[in-house]
């Protein structure tokens, strides 16, 4: 072995390596972040070891992102101390919920910059080259809206599209309407306008992205009907359409809706608008009518299985899937039995399922009648092993049925196989042929299921991969899949 084979490679200052924590929207800012660093010249590192500029985007959502946060903060300290010009960034909800106590309780980071001020990262990162400590900068409103920024997107053929940020709504366990403000809708011209640059830059499949997004448009004024409570009520159905002209756009997804605000009119154009995947993601929270209200959701079980009836009767092949929250404060053994008989009711395709965080700031904390944890693992794994059950049950219906891929790329788990999704956001792995290339549409049938996953076999070709661009493929060492939306039975935790 020569010396230098086994020297370490320089460093690059002007490389970057991006950690995301958290939901769909922080992976949409993270790649905002990338596009800004771009820009300014960053290129992007293999890892924190390797990269000159180490960010973390955060999330405040439940405690264990905190954990983990101040976990991976630690372990790069002596990272930090080996390379001292190395500059570490937080940025995103748990900055803005902890502010100058990230730098408090991780003094060798050098910036921390909040949910509404990404576009400021630029003068931050000059402002802490010039000075020994740490550059703090939390905004109370947003300044640029995150798609006036540009992206550096994760994988060519998808883009994520914000249509609205903040959230309006009071649901007393979550932390999110605090971090990051009132609901302010984007115009539908501005959306539209951002769709059609992506597909021309090869996106094949956008997801749309809101707290809320069906009470997208209620904070813009009709045209002669301005004030309050004049907003447009129909406008995200309206938006489905308009996206259903752009032509090369595939597949449109969204998320999420809230069950309080859905009306008939986005299902119908689930079901009129070719290239709106029959996907519905519809979180549950809780299947006790007692519970929805100390958690003020605004709807009830029933209502919750009417929309459920609705959307399975109206949008032929739908999947659906949620998120339940299980142990909220004063949630009894009766109230547990109501969210699994719901569960059941409703077939879910597949859910995310969380434990109660208890998170400071929000109402929840301050209810009576807090659960032992071991109440709630126990009552976490029986939904856990329903909604696994479920999961199992709808893939199993799989089998045999033609389904048409947008392939993603190698499987990450078995290099001999692509990875794809259905238009109902199933995970299929097919073994590698020449037409299963990133970015290509398959005709594939399926052969096996899990609960979690599909094996399958293409038949045929239906769009070929972009051929531009499968230069622009994604980083090194990245697998090549995107973040998916929530999938059968797995919690992130
Ligand atoms: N504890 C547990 N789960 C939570 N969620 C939001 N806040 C909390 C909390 N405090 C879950 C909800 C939401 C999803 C994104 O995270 O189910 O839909
Ligand atoms: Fe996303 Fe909410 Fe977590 Fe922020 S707190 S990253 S908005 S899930």
């Amino acid at each position: 072995m020569t010396p230098s084979s086994t020297a370490p490679a320089p460093v690059s200052p002007r490389s970057y390596f991006i950690r995301t924590f958290g939901c769909q929207m922080n992976e949409h800012d993270s790649e905002r972040v990338a596009g800004v660093l771009e820009t300014m010249g960053y290129r992007r590192a293999a890892s924190a070891e390797d990269a000159g500029l180490v960010l973390f985007n955060t999330c405040a959502i439940r405690e264990n992102a905190d954990n983990k946060l101040y976990g991976q903060l630690t372990s790069l300290k002596p990272l930090k101390e080996a390379q001292p010009t190395k500059t570490v960034v937080v940025g995103g909800c748990l900055a803005q919920k902890d502010q100058a106590r990230v730098a408090e309780r991780a003094p060798w980071v050098d910036v921390v910059y909040g949910t509404h001020n990404i576009a400021r990262l630029p003068a931050l990162l000059a402002e802490a080259d010039s000075s020994s400590l740490p550059v703090v900068e939390i905004l109370e409103h947003t300044e640029t809206f995150p798609s006036a920024l540009p992206a550096r997107r994760e994988v060519a053929h998808h883009a994520w599209v914000s249509i609205s940020i903040g959230c309006n709504n009071t649901c007393t366990f979550c932390i999110v309407p605090s971090l990051r403000g009132p609901e302010k809708s984007r115009r539908l011209g501005d959306i539209v306008g951002e769709v059609r640059a992506l597909v021309d830059d090869g996106v094949r499949e956008v997801t749309l992205l809101g707290q809320n997004v069906n009470s997208y448009g209620r904070d813009l004024a009709r045209a002669g009907r301005a004030g309050p409570g004049r907003g447009n009520r129909t406008l995200f159905a309206e938006l489905l359409h308009a996206l259903g002209d752009v032509e090369g756009l595939h597949r449109v997804r969204f998320t999420s809706p809230h069950p309080k605000d859905f009306t008939s009119d986005v299902f119908a154009a689930m079901r009129d608008v070719s290239n709106v995947c029959e996907h519905l993601h519809l979180p549950l929270q809780s299947g006790s009518d007692r519970v929805l209200k100390r958690m003020q959701r605004a709807y009830s079980a029933r209502r919750f299985l009417d929309l459920v009836a609705e959307a399975r009767g109206t949008v032929p092949g739908v999947a659906i899937s949620t998120d339940i929250i299980v142990g909220f404060p004063g949630e009894t053994e009766q109230d547990f039995a109501a969210t699994l008989a719901v569960t059941r009711a409703a077939a879910f395709d597949s859910a995310f399922t969380f434990e109660y965080s208890k998170r400071p700031g929000t109402a929840a904390v301050d209810l009576e009648g807090h659960l032992d944890p071991a109440v709630v693992g126990e009552r976490y794994r029986r939904l856990a092993a329903l909604t696994r059950e479920l999961s199992a049950a709808a893939n199993a219906r799989e089998v045999g049925c033609s389904r048409e891929l947008l392939i993603e790329g190698p499987s990450k788990t078995d290099g001999s196989r692509m990875s794809g999704r259905t238009r109902t956001n199933r995970l299929v792995h097919v073994p590698r042929t020449p037409e299963a290339r990133p970015g290509a549409l398959v005709e594939a049938v399926v052969t096996d299921a899990a609960s979690h996953y599909l094996l399958g076999k293409v038949a045929h070709l239906v769009v070929a991969a972009p051929a531009a661009r499968l230069a622009a493929s994604p980083a090194p060492g990245e697998g090549g899949g995107r973040r998916p939306l929530p999938v059968v039975g797995a919690s992130p935790r």
